[in-house]
């Protein structure tokens, strides 16, 4: 008989249908350390294809459902029930979901943004407490072992005081009007209704906000955005620039745009301090360039035997070989296996400082796209994340 702590964590999907984007890599993400096995779910609005789909998955019949609020119900009824539920669908439905589970007790992974405003965040943030489930957002890229590493030299003070931040997402994927060609994922991240107005904020600028306090351990006290449309008679907001003042009154700048004609992927944080400075991009992302105050590079590299526990704990391959974003994401699942195990199995949970993205940074991700575009509609005014109100008129293309 299989230990109880080496089975492997039983996982339902709702979203991530065929031709999903995200869906699929959660689906890889999961299996690289064959910790989780998906065994229930919704792939799609459509029943007959969420069947077909799922078979071809091997989700067991039984255990595809014809919308979440069933799937919810009867997991929870079940005594092998799902131990954690991944809503990767468009965002206008993550709180329903999201909620349906965490009511049942059913830990859920959801994706950014977390909801459509802050008083749902904190919601899922407070339901989950009361059921004592797991919440957790998959802001993977903080996952990537040098960004841990980057994030233990920042806490040790290797760069001595931080003096100045520096953020950007900045894709090309949408530097054209690709939802007028039915692109499917264009569709949704431009239409308000869906992704909101301020919709480049919640898709790319809550992973920038998320990866500068992660790497930093500094939080935003107040932030002045801006946010414009760069493509022609395109609904929603798709460029955004943000200066802020983190804790220790240590200034900040943050640009994340889906219009940055050119770029691919473009993720790359600076860090700069008294006594040094860092550099990492998603787009090499097992290197961390180091600078100290004479201007001398070194440049660490995923795999060092001399880099933290924090990093090394989450390497699988060796030193020269490149690190990918799937395994980011395995390292998100990695994480969240040793939490949702331990639960499981009654065994103590590891006490990490740095681990997965919880519900609470997925609440203040939220916070942080009202206050920009709260900033912005009030002539970018400063403005403190968690103290604007619920998004409901406030940004309009018309201005
Ligand atoms: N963490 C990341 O790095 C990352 C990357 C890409 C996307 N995302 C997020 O993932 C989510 C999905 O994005 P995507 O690009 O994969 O979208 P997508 O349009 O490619 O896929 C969405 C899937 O959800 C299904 N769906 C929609 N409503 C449903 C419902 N009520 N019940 C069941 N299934 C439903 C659709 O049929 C489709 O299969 C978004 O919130 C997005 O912001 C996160």
């Amino acid at each position: 008989m299989t230990a109880p702590h080496a089975r492997r964590l039983v996982a339902g999907m709702v979203g991530g249908g065929l031709g999903a984007d995200i869906g699929r890599t959660h689906r890889h993400a999961m299996q690289l350390d064959d910790l989780f096995e998906l065994q229930a779910g919704v792939f799609g609005r459509n029943p007959q294809a969420s069947a077909e789909f799922a078979a071809k998955l091997g989700v067991p019949e039984d255990r595809v459902y014809s919308d979440f609020r069933e799937m919810a119900e009867r997991e929870a009824a079940r005594p092998d029930a799902v131990d954690v539920v991944v809503v990767a669908t468009p965002n206008d439905s993550h709180f329903e979901i999201a909620r349906a589970f965490l009511e049942a007790g059913i830990s859920v992974v959801c994706e950014k943004p977390l909801t459509q405003d802050s008083e749902t965040a904190a919601e899922l943030v407070r339901i989950a407490g009361e059921r004592n489930a797991v919440l957790a957002v998959p802001h993977c890229y903080s996952a990537y072992a040098m960004v841990r590493h980057a994030a233990r030299m920042a806490r040790d003070g290797k760069l001595g005081t931080i003096l100045f931040v520096d953020v950007e997402h900045a894709s090309g994927w949408a530097a054209t009007p690709l939802e007028l060609s039915g692109h499917k994922q264009a569709k949704w991240r431009t239409n308000p209704d869906i992704a909101g107005f301020p919709s480049v904020v919640g898709d790319l600028g809550t992973h920038a906000y998320h990866l500068l306090r992660y790497i930093t351990g500094l939080e935003a006290v107040r932030l002045s955005g801006r946010l414009q449309t760069l493509v022609p008679g395109r609904r929603v907001f798709d460029h955004s620039t943000v200066e802020l003042e983190l804790t220790g009154n240590v200034p900040a700048r943050l640009w994340a745009g889906m219009a940055a004609t050119g770029h691919n992927h473009g993720l790359r944080i600076r860090v700069y301090g008294s006594e040094g400075s860092f550099e990492w991009q998603h787009e090499d992302p097992h290197h961390l360039k180091v600078q100290d105050l004479a201007g001398a590079t070194t440049v660490l590299t995923h795999g060092l035997s001399t880099l933290s526990d924090d990093a090394t704990r989450l390497t699988r391959v060796g030193l020269g070989h490149p690190e990918g974003f799937l395994e980011a994401f395995a390292n998100f699942y990695r994480d969240l296996a040793e939490v949702l195990r331990a639960r499981r199995d009654g065994t103590p949970v590891p006490e990490r400082d740095l681990s997965f993205p919880t519900g609470v940074d997925g609440l203040i991700g939220v916070q942080f796209v009202e206050a920009v575009a709260a900033s912005h509609d009030n002539d970018s005014a400063w403005t403190v994340p968690g103290s604007a109100t619920a998004l409901t008129q406030s940004a309009s293309l018309s201005q």
